[in-house]
């Protein structure tokens, strides 16, 4: 089989546990879960679950106790999609090939569906606690979630993204501000394989590394294609950062070098894996496909 048909098999068994998890449309307040559905099943390349997956597949994980982690990661990234494209941030109107949720529910409504995205994957990564898994370690699994998503995370870095948004900034900040928007999940999702499959200290560290990398990398690989792709096969409007007065990576060092550092980055990832306790061909082939992946 090649890679691709791989890839296929593999996202198709993530969409199908992601779908396991997601509300019943049901009862007074059923809109939210209407919008809040709407959003996930929009679709999206379902990276981050299945990254996780592999981690833990890596390090010989094989139970279902990654599965509800899995939802949950699909969960915060949706959110963080949903509020990223809200008016008051890039004000976009499309995502995953459709209208954003913002325009198909409101702004009430997406403000509320992100909110609930947020703590529904608190709520469904609890499930895990049930597994034949250890406690703490998915305790802790918890709390990598929580602090990768939040202010030292994901949403921190948002922060700065919007605060500096209209203004140059300085390589230091962009290099801050990559880590925590994109990174952080990227982080989280590495770690929380590993961590649920029992493994090291020391290898939960490098494979924080390693998903650092992946994650600047796919980041700077989203502003290239934000310059040189189409709606049509992004699913989301080109040319937002320019729209937005945002300072990327391609803005301050060009497109070369944007390149370049995408394949650099990507490639360093690749190496640290060989210092991993284990080995996943499947997630190295992966990270080789995203230096040059177009969409
Ligand atoms: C988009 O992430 C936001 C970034 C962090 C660049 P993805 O490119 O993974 O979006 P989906 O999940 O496939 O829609
Ligand atoms: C978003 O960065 C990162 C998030 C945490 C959502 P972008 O604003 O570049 O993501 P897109 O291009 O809208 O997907
Ligand atoms: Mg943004
Ligand atoms: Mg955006
Ligand atoms: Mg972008």
């Amino acid at each position: 089989m090649s890679f691709k048909e791989e890839l296929n098999l593999r996202t198709e068994g993530v969409e199908e546990i992601i779908e396991k998890y997601l509300p019943k449309e049901e009862g007074l307040q059923k809109t939210i879960f209407e919008a809040s559905n709407y959003s996930v099943r929009a679709g999206g390349k379902r990276l981050r679950p299945l990254i996780m997956q592999e981690t833990y597949r890596l390090f010989d994980g094989h139970g279902k106790v990654i599965e509800p982690f899995m939802a949950a990661m699909e969960f915060i990234h949706t959110s963080s999609l949903v509020h990223d494209d809200l008016p008051c941030m890039d004000n976009d109107e499309f995502r995953r090939g459709k209208h954003t949720t913002w325009v198909e529910y409101g702004v009430d409504m997406a403000t509320l569906a992100g909110d609930a995205l947020l703590m529904y994957a608190v709520e469904t990564a609890c499930k895990g606690f049930s597994y034949n898994t250890s406690p703490l370690n998915v305790g802790h699994a918890i709390e990598i979630l929580a602090q990768k998503t939040g202010i030292y995370g994901m949403i921190g870095g948002q922060t700065v993204d919007v605060e500096l948004t209209g203004k140059a900034l300085t390589p230091e900040q962009l290099k801050f501000i990559y880590e925590l928007k994109t990174g952080a999940l990227l982080e989280a999702c590495m770690m929380i394989g590993a961590t649920l499959a029992d493994a090291s200290r020391e290898d939960i560290r490098i494979v924080e590394q390693i998903a650092r990398k992946v994650g600047i990398a796919f980041q700077i690989q989203d502003d290239i294609l934000d310059l040189t792709s189409t709606t049509e096969e992004l699913g989301k409007p080109v040319l937002s950062d320019e729209k937005n007065e945002k300072t990327t990576f391609v803005s301050l060092y060009g497109m070369d070098e944007a390149k370049k550092a995408v394949e650099r980055l990507s490639k360093e990832a690749i190496h640290d894996m060989h210092l991993l306790t284990g080995e996943n061909k499947f997630l190295e082939d992966l990270f080789v496909y995203l230096i040059a992946r177009d969409k």
